[in-house]
């Protein structure tokens, strides 16, 4: 098993992402995880995150987007007409208010297809509410990190998703935090004893 962490050319190259502003804060930190499987290697990992960021004193909260049901984004140009930020009767109703009390986001999926997994990108999609111009709040989350695992051995094969992520925090304006790619992971669990387990708690703890 290996683990690599992201050393992408250009505004992606750097690898442990950008200091925290306020080393000492106490944060909540969200982390959305993408998987179906529960137990299996992108839980480990947002679980070892978690650990690390418990262990500094930040408030932590998983929601499990795989094992949730998050349409994706109607577009049908509803946001807040019916006093929440959407108005499809789903999951999100259980997100959003944790979302809304996050100052930082973790995604934290397995590579599927070269991407985050859809379970993710249905819950990401469904921000769409906070990107409107009128808006009767917004989002206070200002830091973000990419957590990912794969069965390939190649940290390119994760390039398509960091790239995804980089101009989505770009957007909304979020400092990005750091981005993690464990590779060679396929089955279930396979990611326990990696030293990868240990660099996400080390994330956690300096998040
Ligand atoms: C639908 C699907 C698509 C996948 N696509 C890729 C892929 O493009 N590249 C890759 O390296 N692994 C791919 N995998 C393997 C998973 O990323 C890998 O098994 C991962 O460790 C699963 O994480 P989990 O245990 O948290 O579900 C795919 C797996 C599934 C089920």
């Amino acid at each position: 098993m290996g683990a690599l962490l992201s050393a992408l050319a250009g505004p992606l190259s750097w690898h442990g992402g950008a200091k925290a502003a306020h080393a000492a804060e106490k944060k909540n930190i969200l982390i959305l995880t993408g998987s179906a499987r529960e137990g299996g290697n992108s839980d480990l990992l947002a679980e070892a995150f978690a650990g690390g960021a418990r262990e500094a004193g930040h408030e932590v909260e998983i929601f499990a987007c795989g094992r949730a049901e998050i349409r994706s984004c109607l577009g049908c140009g509803k946001c807040w007409s019916a006093g929440a930020p959407c108005v499809q009767k789903d999951d999100f109703e259980q997100l959003w208010p944790l979302l809304e009390k996050a100052d930082m986001l973790v995604f934290c999926s397995p590579l599927y297809w070269y991407n985050v997994s859809g379970h993710l990108k249905c819950a990401v999609d469904r921000l769409f509410p906070y990107s409107q111009k009128r808006k009767p709040r917004d989002l206070r989350i200002r830091e973000a990190m990419l957590l990912m695992c794969g069965e390939s051995w190649f940290e390119k094969s994760f390039a398509g998703a960091a790239e995804a992520y980089r101009q989505m925090i770009g957007y909304k304006g979020w400092k990005d935090r750091g981005r993690l790619f464990a590779t060679r992971v396929f089955e279930k669990g396979e990611i326990r004893g990696s030293s990868v387990l240990e660099k996400a708690r080390e994330m956690g703890r300096g998040a």
